[in-house]
């Protein structure tokens, strides 16, 4: 179908045609009740020109378009493996669609539907905040023996930095191995932005105490740190964390021990220290699906991670019982503010020949972030 027939179509269908919907830089309303048919029509209407990725975290009605899920490991690799793709449409959140942008080739475009869709715990490192925080361990003597680990959860400026400093990225799949390889090259990670995985990953799956661990606060003079502590700590966290999964807590967990004797609670590692011990088992969201897969019928998980992801495990898995960790923590936001109108938006406007929200990583920046990231990938 050409790009006119599928504005037509579009047009046709479409009873608020009218008000506008069919130029491709507009928003459709949420209301239209074409909104499938014109996803598949556009989407059929790219082919393998269009290449659909989406975070296990997006709801359904976008999930239902994408060619991969995955995790944002998974969709980082995803991304890299798919040349032949003109457009790389990213239902996730802006550093994802950043991420893709560095590992897909200079002729491939990365959308990301909404650009609101930004994530809070990357937003809590900001690129000026951790060059002064470098400075801070240059005055203590300490930068020498400091390697940089960052999480994929964080803006291409931190991955540039990290990349210039010789460190790598790391996901919530391969966080033990990302530490690992930093304590053969240096005597101390610098683990950001998130706290939580850096500790977690550090104390329960490295062997660490807690005590090895320090927070540098960025928004107090010297991290909020003594020199000594700085000299003695084996790995600084950075003060960030997730705002969806930081709100687990291990009240959360002895109460739906009460309520569900059997239960076996299933957490991610962005969730608290406190949590993670707390709970039967932790990892990541491709774990944490894989888990739930290999379980038993008539098994009962609490799980503590994104609210689309665990509804969604549920529906697929009526022979076990899958309940939320926490009924007052909701959806990512972020995540959320993809939906089928954004969707569509996107795909129709590529067929319109439109390129709408666009990720683009400044060339200097994706080459350094790219040091960071060919090191993670490269990881055992
Ligand atoms: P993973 O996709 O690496 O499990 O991370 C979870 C997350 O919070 C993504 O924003
Ligand atoms: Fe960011 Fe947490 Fe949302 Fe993931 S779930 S995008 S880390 S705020």
């Amino acid at each position: 179908m050409t790009s006119s027939a599928l504005l037509l179509l579009g047009r046709g269908s479409d009873p608020t045609s009218e008000r506008g919907v069919d130029c491709p830089g507009d928003l459709p309303p949420a209301s239209d009740p074409n909104l499938v048919a014109r996803a598949q029509a556009a989407k059929a209407a790219l082919g393998d020109r269009v290449f659909v990725l989406g975070h296990h975290y997006q709801r359904d009605e976008v999930i239902q378009f994408a060619d991969v899920t995955g995790d944002s490991f998974k969709l980082a690799k995803d991304a890299a493996a798919r040349p032949e793709a003109e457009y790389i449409v990213f239902c996730g959140v802006h550093f994802m669609a950043e991420s893709a942008d560095i590992l897909t080739a200079a002729s491939q475009q990365v959308i990301l539907p909404d650009l609101a869709a930004g994530c809070s715990m990357a937003d809590m490192a900001n690129h000026q905040q951790v060059i002064e925080a470098w400075d801070v361990f240059v005055e203590a003597g300490i930068a020498d023996g400091v390697v940089s680990v960052t999480y994929m959860n964080s803006t291409a400026a931190i991955k540039a930095f990290t990349g210039e400093h010789g460190g790598t990225v790391c996901t919530s799949s391969n966080a033990e191995r990302a530490l690992n390889w930093a304590f053969e090259q240096g005597e101390k990670v610098f683990f950001l932005p998130d706290q939580h995985l850096g500790r977690n990953t550090a104390v329960l799956q490295l062997g660490l105490s807690l005590d090895d661990c320090v927070v540098y606060n960025p928004h107090k003079p010297g991290g909020g740190l003594t020199t000594e502590q700085l000299r003695a700590a084996k790995m600084i966290l950075w003060r960030g964390h997730c705002s969806v999964h930081g709100r687990f807590t291990a009240e959360n967990v002895a109460a739906i021990r009460e309520q569900i004797p059997d239960v076996n609670v299933l957490v991610h590692p962005e969730c608290q220290h406190e949590v993670v011990l707390a709970a039967d088992l932790v990892g990541s969201t491709e774990y944490i699906i894989k888990t739930i897969e290999a379980a038993p019928a008539g098994s009962a998980w609490a799980v503590g991670t994104e609210l689309n992801l665990v509804r969604r495990l549920a529906d697929a898995h009526p022979d076990k019982r899958i309940v939320f960790l926490e009924k007052t923590v909701c959806y990512c936001s972020t995540m959320n503010r993809i939906d089928l109108p954004h969707l569509v938006r996107s795909l129709e406007a590529l067929v319109a020949g439109q390129v709408v929200n666009q990720i683009v990583v400044d060339p200097t920046v994706a080459a350094n972030a790219r040091l960071a990231l060919d090191r993670m990938l490269a990881l055992p």
